[in-house]
Formats: structure tokens, C-alpha cells, sequence
């Protein structure tokens, strides 16, 4: 998880100690770094009872899939620790494509039309292909790290990534099932909840830039920078995301029997002004946390306790009203091969309007803070407009380098 959390949990007024883990630079500033992988959850176990957790929050899809918060619950000596995250049930809205899209159908929320295929059944994938419109948008339904989505233009190429995914499984067990769906026309932005399970609250609206290159060219990364609100995301179109989408799905959620406690992180398409559900993530996102966690204004614990303890009916949340925008800093190369351990200068030089999110660095032996990824800084700055905030971010990420450093200098500039 990057340091966007950490920097609204050292304002919280309940907090007496952070630990991250694993933790990188940036985070080791705020709060204190703890060598355990995410999904070591025997590690975790014996750190919670050693150093008297009290709650845990969980950034990343992977161990939420694995089951991380169903551990918890069954293990007698966590079991009174509040996670935050959904059970593995839950987390399938994530880890499952076909789930999500099957969970959607039955509780009439607004997306794609679409058919799953296996391997047995790829004969009739290639007939579904034939009966659709170009272009043809075919998802591994596991979790693919990001790169599980494929769209092509022409149906000969939609059948031979049908054949890869299902025969060759080009994305390992991800892609033994295939959904593959209507394309939606239109334009995306993201919206974020936070449920206890029967209450929930509305996080700011947040729309990322996705591809590697200006003009989104390229290929999708896990986002090159973002903005929050989202100007064309107006009181009419929230109106409808909430009555057609938010609403139902916590309360189908509900009516399926899945307690759900944690972030839902729902990806939309605005088509027409029609909001349409592009996938559901069950945590936050990377770089949307980096643009909604800053205008959150009120207490975050006292949010996350709401959660917890099914009382978030009862917690005030205050929104800024500033816009957000952060612009990604990445390592050349990326989201292909890139080089690691190059050292960041001009960190000191930041100024106090923006806040540079470390998500990809790490202390070398040297007390040097050098690159440990392909997404290495994002820059943040609020302001009472858009281009101002954007000029912030820019300014800054100008006073930082290493080698390599990449970044997209159009983010925002679609709707200013
Ligand atoms: P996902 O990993 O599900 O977010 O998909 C990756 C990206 O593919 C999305 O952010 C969209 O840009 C695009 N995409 C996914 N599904 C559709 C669809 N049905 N129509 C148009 N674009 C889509
Ligand atoms: N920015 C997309 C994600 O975090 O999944």
C-alpha cells in the first residue's frame, strides 16, 4: 500500500502507533516499516498478537482474495481485531470477473452484456464473438495484476486471444474462464464506498489516466495520474450512480449473505450520461486513493471504526471541497521492463502545496532513497480549481529525478 492511507491515518486522532507492511521509504517516515509479505498470513497472525494490533487494514486485492479477513475471523486469538476488507466472498467482486458480472445480472445493476467461456465451451465463445459489434473486449476472469482486460478490433484477432487465454492460459489459472462483453462507449471515472455492511458512505468521485502515453496511447498501466471530482460527474449523474448502482449493490450484497466491511472501488462508464458498471475492485486504487483520501477532511479511524463496529451510519464524514489531482512518476520502461535502485534527488525541494506519495522506492544501504518499482512517486496538490492543483503537481515533479524518470504531462487536460 502506498503512503496516501498512512498520511490521513497520522492525522487520526485515535492512532497510537502505525506499522506497514511491507512498507517503502515513504511510508517509513510515517509510521514503521514491517519486513512481512501480504499474503504471509501465519507472519501476520504472530505480529498482530506480539505488538497488540488493534485494527488492520488491507490496501491490496491479493491477500483480501486468499482470505485474509475469513482468517481473522476463524483464528480465536484475532478474532476480536477488526479487519478492514472484505471476506473472500466479497473480495470475488474482484477476484472474479464472471462472479462480478453474474452478481450484477441478478441484482439489475447497470453493465456489458456478456457471456463466460471455458475451454469446453470456446466453439460457442467464437460463435458469441461473431454475433457482436467490433470491438471485442475479452477479460481473464482472475486476477490478472492488471493486465486481464484485452480489446480488439477485428474478430479474427478476438478469437485467437480467446484461444490464448482459454488453451494456451496466457494468464495462468486467471484465464481458464473468459468473460467476454458488449463495448461500452463513453467515459470512465471512478467511484468509491466504504460499507459496514448495511450503512455506507459516498467517497469523492476520482477519474485516472490509464494509458502509458499523452493522448492515451499505449499500452493500460495501473494509472498514470488522476483528478478528483470528476467535472462531468455533476449532482444528476452522482444521483444515478447511487440509485442504480451504489444502492444496490450493498443491499444485493446484503440479500447474497456476504458481510461486507471495506472499501468497494466501482469503475464506471459514462455512456450518455448513463452510468454503467465497468468492474468492481474491493479496496481502494492506486493512483485514485492519491486524489480521494486528501479531501477527506474528517477523522479517518473514526470512519474506519464506523465500519468496524457497523456504525457508520452514525460517522460525519466531511469532504474538501478543493480539487485533487496527482500526476504518477514512473520508471522508464514501465508497465513493460524497467530498472530498479536508481537514486531520487530533489525530495527536499518538494514544497509544502503538494505532497509527493512514495509507492515504488525503498532505502538503500547507504540511507539513499532509490526506485523499487515501476510507480515510483505521485505528486498531490489541492486547490480551489483543477488547473491550479495540476500546475502544483507539475511544478514539483519537475524538482525531482532519477534516471529514467517518466511521466504524462496531459493528465486533467481532457477536462479542464
Ligand atoms: P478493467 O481491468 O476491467 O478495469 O478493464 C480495463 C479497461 O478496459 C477499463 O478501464 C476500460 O478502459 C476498458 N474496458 C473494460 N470493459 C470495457 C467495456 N465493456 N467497454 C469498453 N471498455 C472497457
Ligand atoms: N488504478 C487502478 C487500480 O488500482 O486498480
Amino acid at each position: 500500500m502506498s503512503t496516501h492511507l498512512h498520511i490521513n491515518l497520522r492525522k487520526a486522532q485515535a492512532l497510537t502507533k502505525l506499522f506497514i507492511a511491507p512498507g517503502n521509504a515513504g511510508t517509513g517516515q510515517l509510521g514503521e516499516n514491517v519486513d512481512l509479505a501480504v499474503t504471509d498470513f501465519e507472519g501476520i497472525k504472530n505480529f498482530c498478537i506480539n505488538n497488540q494490533i488493534e485494527m488492520v487494514i488491507v490496501g491490496p486485492e491479493e491477500p483480501l482474495v486468499k482470505g485474509i479477513a475469513d482468517f481473522f475471523r476463524s483464528d480465536g486469538a484475532l478474532q476480536n481485531i477488526p479487519v478492514i476488507g472484505p471476506r473472500q466472498k466479497g473480495a470475488m467482486l474482484e477476484g472474479s470477473k464472471d462472479f462480478a458480472k453474474d452478481f450484477m445480472y441478478r441484482h439489475g445493476i447497470p453493465t456489458a452484456a456478456y457471456r463466460s467461456f471455458d475451454k469446453e465451451t470456446l466453439e460457442e465463445g467464437f460463435s458469441f464473438i461473431d454475433s457482436l459489434m467490433p470491438p471485442y473486449v475479452l477479460k481473464a476472469d482472475g486476477l490478472a495484476a492488471g493486465k486481464g482486460v484485452v480489446i480488439l478490433e477485428n474478430s479474427g484477432e478476438a478469437k485467437a486471444e480467446l484461444t490464448q487465454m482459454l488453451m494456451d492460459e496466457k494468464f495462468g489459472a486467471a484465464s481458464r474462464k473468459v468473460v467476454i462483453e458488449q463495448f461500452l462507449p463513453g467515459i470512465e471515472l471512478s467511484v468509491f464506498v466504504v460499507t459496514d455492511g448495511a450503512n455506507y458512505k459516498l467517497l469523492p468521485s476520482a477519474k485516472d489516466y490509464k494509458r502509458i502515453f499523452e493522448g492515451d496511447k499505449g499500452p493500460n498501466t495501473g494509472g498514470m495520474g488522476a483528478v478528483s471530482p470528476v467535472p462531468f460527474a455533476n449532482a444528476d449523474f452522482m444521483a444515478k450512480v447511487e440509485e442504480t448502482i451504489v444502492k444496490p449493490t450493498v443491499t444485493g450484497l446484503q440479500a447474497d449473505g456476504i458481510t461486507y466491511k471495506g472499501f468497494i472501488f466501482i469503475g464506471l462508464m459514462n455512456v450518455g450520461g448513463e452510468p454503467f458498471v465497468i468492474e468492481y475492485n474491493c479496496r481502494m486504487g492506486d493512483p485514485e486513493t492519491e486524489v480521494v483520501l486528501p479531501r477527506i477532511k474528517s477523522d479517518i479511524i473514526d470512519l474506519l471504526e464506523g465500519v468496524a463496529h457497523s456504525s457508520l451510519d452514525k460517522v460525519y464524514l466531511e469532504i474538501d471541497e478543493r480539487a485533487a489531482a496527482t500526476v504518477m512518476v514512473v520508471s522508464g520502461g514501465y508497465p513493460d521492463e524497467y530498472e530498479k535502485g536508481k537514486i531520487i534527488t530533489g525530495l527536499d525541494d518538494v514544497d509544502n502545496k503538494t505532497t509527493a506519495y512514495q509507492t515504488g522506492t525503498k532505502l538503500d544501504e547507504h540511507g539513499n532513497i532509490v526506485t523499487n518499482g515501476g510507480r515510483v512517486i505521485a505528486f498531490t496538490s489541492l486547490a480551489s480549481d483543477l488547473e491550479t492543483a495540476l500546475r502544483r503537481s507539475y511544478r514539483n515533479v519537475d524538482r525531482v529525478d532519477f534516471d529514467g524518470k517518466f511521466y504524462r504531462k496531459d493528465i486533467g487536460r481532457d477536462v479542464l
